[in-house]
């Protein structure tokens, strides 16, 4: 286990490259630093609570695939931890899936879904790919760094706030839109931004619509300025009910059915 953190240290830059980085959160950070809050020594397990989901979670893979839980199990402990991951959280989902640490770390590194360092208590994702920055993101970044004085890769002083940009976030429709935490806020402008920041610093973030995003311009989910013009109603789907009758499928009559 000790020999897997060497082998990261080994690739640990200098001080003063570390300063240039630009991306300092989880997406690129391939080595680990120990820092007070994060070394192999720091406690970390779940609580009994979540052990029933580590229990759950686990019983949907075959005793010897344990592994297979290494994502969801990761995804458990940082939402634990406040929203990232201690090496010693990683060390722990090594020994419940019984892989080697490592193993486990290269999962992390690679998932930008995971922080392997601190973040605020609003982890601001700010997509930066094409389509959004074609629609506008390059001020919506400018306008959060401004409002928050902090630069990408930054946290607020207080803990609150952390920014980082990131590559597409799949609502292109939608651009420019941020993550905040799990949710997404689209059809940004800098006004709406900035209201969505101070929404946050009065602990009040607005929800979600009703599709599970919030497009900030009062659009609904991604129709256009025209409403919906199309798919008016969700037909259900044509069930050939000979097709079951005995319990089975022919495979080669899936094409049809699904009217590919
Ligand atoms: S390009 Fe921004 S969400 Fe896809």
């Amino acid at each position: 286990m000790l020999s897997a953190v060497r082998l990261l240290t080994r690739r640990l830059p200098s001080a003063s490259a570390m300063a240039v980085q630009t991306r300092t959160m989880g997406t690129s950070q391939s080595f680990h630093i120990n820092t007070p809050d994060n070394t192999q020594e720091t406690y970390f397990d779940f609580t009994e609570e979540n052990y029933k989901l580590v229990n759950k979670i686990l019983s949907k893979y075959p005793a010897n695939y344990k592994q297979s839980g290494i994502i969801p199990l990761l995804d458990l402990a940082q939402r634990q931890h406040g929203g990232w991951l201690p090496v010693a959280a990683m060390d722990k989902v090594a020994s419940i899936v019984e892989a080697a640490p490592s193993r486990v770390y290269e999962v992390a590194s690679f998932y930008t879904m995971f922080n392997r360092t601190k973040v605020g208590k609003y982890f601001i994702q700010l997509c930066g790919t094409t389509p959004c920055m074609i629609c506008g993101s390059e001020d919506i970044k400018k306008t959060i760094e401004k409002h928050l004085g902090i630069k990408n890769g930054g946290t607020t002083k207080d803990g609150m706030f952390t920014l980082l940009e990131v590559e597409c976030l799949g609502a292109c429709a939608n651009a420019p839109m941020v993550q905040l935490n799990d949710d997404y806020y689209e059809c940004l402008t800098p006004k709406t931004v900035i209201e969505l920041l101070e929404a946050c610093k009065e602990g009040k973030p607005p929800p979600m619509g009703k599709w599970g995003s919030l497009p900030m311009n009062g659009q609904v989910s991604c129709e256009g300025p025209l409403g919906k013009t199309t798919l008016w109603e969700v037909l259900p789907p044509k069930v050939d009910a000979e097709r079951f009758k005995d319990g089975k499928v022919d495979p080669a009559s899936v094409k049809e059915h699904m009217s590919y």
